[in-house]
C-alpha cells in the first residue's frame, strides 16, 4: 500500500489548491493582453500544472518539456540532457516555466538560460516548492507557492523512484524507503 510508505501529510490538498488559485490571481493580473505560453516540466510538473492552468482567467497556451539529469535517482550529477523539446516557436511570446519543484537548482538554471536564447518577449518562473537549502545554482523566481524543508517529499506530481507521483496531498517519505 502507498499510504504505508508515508510519515506524515506536509501541504494538505485543501492548502494546495488555495495557494494554486491565489497564484492564478497573480498571473491573470500580470498576463492580460499578453501571449502567454506555460511551459510545464515533465513529469513532476503536470498535476501542477493541470490545476495552475485552469486558475488563469486570461488566454494561455501550453507547452511540455522533458529534461533529465545524469545520475542515480535522489542526486544529480550537474548535466542536463533533452529528453523532449517545446512544439512551439517561443519567439515573441510571454514564457512561464512552471516546475513542481527547486532543488540545486540546476534543471531550472539550465531552462531558463536555454529558453532565453529562443528570444521570448519574457521569460518567468514559477513553481510550486522552493527548498532553498539543497540550492546550488542560483535561479530568479517569480511566483512561488510554499518554501519546504529539506526532507524527502513525494506526491501531487513529486515521484520517488516513479511511484508517488498521484498522492493528492504533499508527503513526506519514510527514511526505510529511499534508505532500504
Ligand atoms: C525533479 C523535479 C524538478 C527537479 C528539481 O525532476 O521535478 O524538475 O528534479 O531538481 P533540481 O532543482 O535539483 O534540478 P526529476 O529530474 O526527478 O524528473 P521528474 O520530474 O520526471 O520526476
Ligand atoms: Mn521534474
Ligand atoms: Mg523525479
Amino acid at each position: 500500500m502507498l499510504n504505508q510508505d508515508i510519515e506524515r501529510v506536509l501541504i494538505t490538498r485543501e492548502e494546495i489548491s488555495t495557494r494554486i488559485k491565489e497564484l492564478g490571481e497573480q498571473i491573470t493580473r500580470d498576463y492580460q493582453e499578453k501571449n502567454l505560453l506555460l511551459v510545464g516540466v515533465l513529469k513532476g510538473a503536470v498535476v501542477f500544472m493541470a490545476d495552475l492552468m485552469r486558475e488563469i482567467r486570461t488566454t494561455v497556451d501550453i507547452d511540455f518539456m522533458d529534461v533529465s539529469s545524469y545520475g542515480s535517482s535522489t542526486e544529480s550529477s550537474g548535466v542536463v540532457r533533452i529528453l523532449k523539446d517545446l512544439d512551439t516557436d517561443i519567439q515573441g511570446k510571454h514564457i512561464i516555466i512552471v516546475e513542481d519543484i527547486i532543488d540545486s537548482g540546476l534543471t531550472l538554471n539550465y531552462l531558463t538560460k536555454l529558453l532565453q536564447s529562443r528570444n521570448p518577449a519574457s521569460i518567468k518562473v514559477c513553481v510550486l516548492l522552493d527548498k532553498p537549502e539543497r540550492r546550488d545554482l542560483e535561479v530568479a523566481i517569480h511566483y512561488r507557492g510554499f518554501s519546504v524543508p529539506n526532507e524527502f517529499i513525494v506526491g501531487y506530481g513529486l515521484d520517488y523512484d516513479g511511484k508517488y507521483r498521484n498522492l493528492p496531498d504533499i508527503c513526506i517519505l519514510k527514511p526505510e524507503v529511499y534508505r532500504a
